[in-house]
């Protein structure tokens, strides 16, 4: 059984609840902190953790801490990115869900550290639900002293607010969530400036993922150095990953980073390998937006290594050969797959959800959809094939945010290895499948 941090106690009934949290030594790193730690002692606990941030990035969370701007007189914010939006990613909802006050938790000691007195969780509007158990824990809290004024009569007081957004993908992104959380429209922000030196309001603020919060109270109670013993070592700690598709045990599992891939998708532990007995065709490793494998490239590297749920593992051989660990959004696909109809689903998402703001994604992502409909439909042609690889690369690095990226990566990494089934699509003038 795999180091539990996330979800030790999370069947245990009640745990929602305050009390029931209490009791299994909740709220034990914020007494920890408060009365033991200065501010920048819980950082460099966080930055020695080694803990990169969940969201997608994977960012060093203590790194982005240390540049906030701690000589500006302005407030400074706290927030934390609860849209979860990316297709196969639904690992943040199963915290908020079922373990608020772990997040809240996380919420208080990164507030603590970073110097901020209010702090937002900013949550995917679809989720009410969710909300509502936030916001009663949230409540829980404050009754308990946990949050409010002088919190445990350390002196540091902190608001926490859990604000819905309206279910755009793009409020995910963390300047776009910044604006909405403003009450504009949530358009991404050029950078530089970082959040870190202009965010919230214009003032300095971090922003960082559920998974990435909800971990800090681990870290405080143990240190850092505990958590960075666990992983790889360049990849450290656990990851929840939510594992999706053709296989027999879909749901949310924490792994000890640096799992191999093959353990993962074959073992009763884990995912319980492919349904009906089909065989592996291909995976999507972090959500939608990182380049898919074929099944032989996601089980091992290009150098014949066994691939781990690592950081860098994925990582290796680059776009050619590798992906990326992303949010942990497992989607596994078998033999019986279409690559151009999965790929369709895909470009008609970010489509959908691009905010129109820069061309080469308003217009691309609306051209892969056509093309790709024309392809999947028995309309394409062989031009059409290198004319999805030509948009998708004006579209990459070309726009404000990463969505622009989010959208070509599938695309090109489809036709990279997958370039047969779409020439059989165009062949046959028709869908093989
Ligand atoms: C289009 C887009 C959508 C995103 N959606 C999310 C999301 O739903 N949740 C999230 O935590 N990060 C999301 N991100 C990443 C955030 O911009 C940011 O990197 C993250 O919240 C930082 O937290 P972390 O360092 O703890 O991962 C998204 C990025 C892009 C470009």
């Amino acid at each position: 059984m795999a180091k539990q941090i996330l979800l030790k106690n999370i069947e245990v009934p009640g745990l929602a609840g305050f009390d029931v949290y209490r009791r299994l030594g909740g709220y034990s790193a914020v007494e920890k902190a408060l009365k033991g730690y200065t501010p920048d002692q819980v950082t460099d606990e966080v930055k020695k953790s080694g803990l990169k941030g969940r969201g997608g990035a994977g960012f060093p969370a203590g790194m982005k801490w240390s540049f906030i701007d701690k000589k500006s007189d302005n407030p400074r914010y706290f927030v934390c990115n609860f849209d979860e939006s990316e297709p196969g990613t639904f690992k943040d909802r199963h915290i908020g869900q079922l373990n608020p006050h772990q997040l809240i938790e996380g919420m208080i000691l990164g507030s603590y550290a970073l110097g901020a007195n209010a702090a937002y969780i900013y949550i995917r509007g679809e989720l009410f639900y969710v909300l509502n158990i936030i916001e009663k824990a949230i409540n829980e809290a404050y009754k308990n002293g946990f949050l409010g004024e002088n919190i445990l009569g350390s002196g540091y007081s902190l608001n926490l607010y859990c604000h819905p957004g309206a279910g755009a993908y793009i409020c995910g992104e963390e300047t776009a969530l910044l604006e909405s959380l403003e009450g504009k429209r949530g358009n991404p922000r050029i950078k530089p400036p970082f959040p870190a030196i202009v965010g919230l309001y214009g003032c300095p603020t971090v922003v960082n993922n559920v998974e990435t919060i909800a971990a800090l109270p681990w870290i405080v109670n143990n240190g850092g150095e505990a958590y960075a013993a666990i992983g790889t070592g360049a990849s450290t700690g656990t990851k929840l990953i939510s594992a999706c598709g053709h296989i027999n045990k879909p749901g949310i599992y924490e792994i000890e980073l640096g799992l191999p891939v093959e353990e993962f998708i074959y073992s009763d532990e884990y995912c319980g390998g492919i349904r009906n007995g089909n065989s592996l065709k291909a995976v999507v490793a972090g959500g939608s937006s990182v380049p898919i494998l074929p099944a032989d490239l996601i089980l091992k590297t290009a150098k014949g290594e066994p691939r781990l749920m690592s950081y860098e593992s994925l990582a290796e051989g680059g776009f050619q050969t590798g992906t990326m660990l992303g949010s942990g959004g497992f989607i596994v696909m078998d033999h019986t797959t279409c690559i151009v109809k999965n790929l369709l689903t895909f470009a008609r998402f970010y489509r959908h959800e691009s905010c129109g703001q820069c061309s080469p994604c308003r217009e691309g992502t609306g051209w892969m959809e056509k093309i790709l409909m024309r392809i999947e439909g028995g309309q394409g042609t062989m031009k059409d094939i290198n004319l999805l690889t030509d948009i998708a690369k004006n579209i990459e690095g070309n726009t404000i945010c990463p969505l622009g990226d989010a959208a070509a990566w599938p695309v090109a990494s489809a036709i990279r290895h997958f370039r047969e089934e779409f020439e059989e699509h165009v062949k046959l003038q028709k869908c093989p499948f």
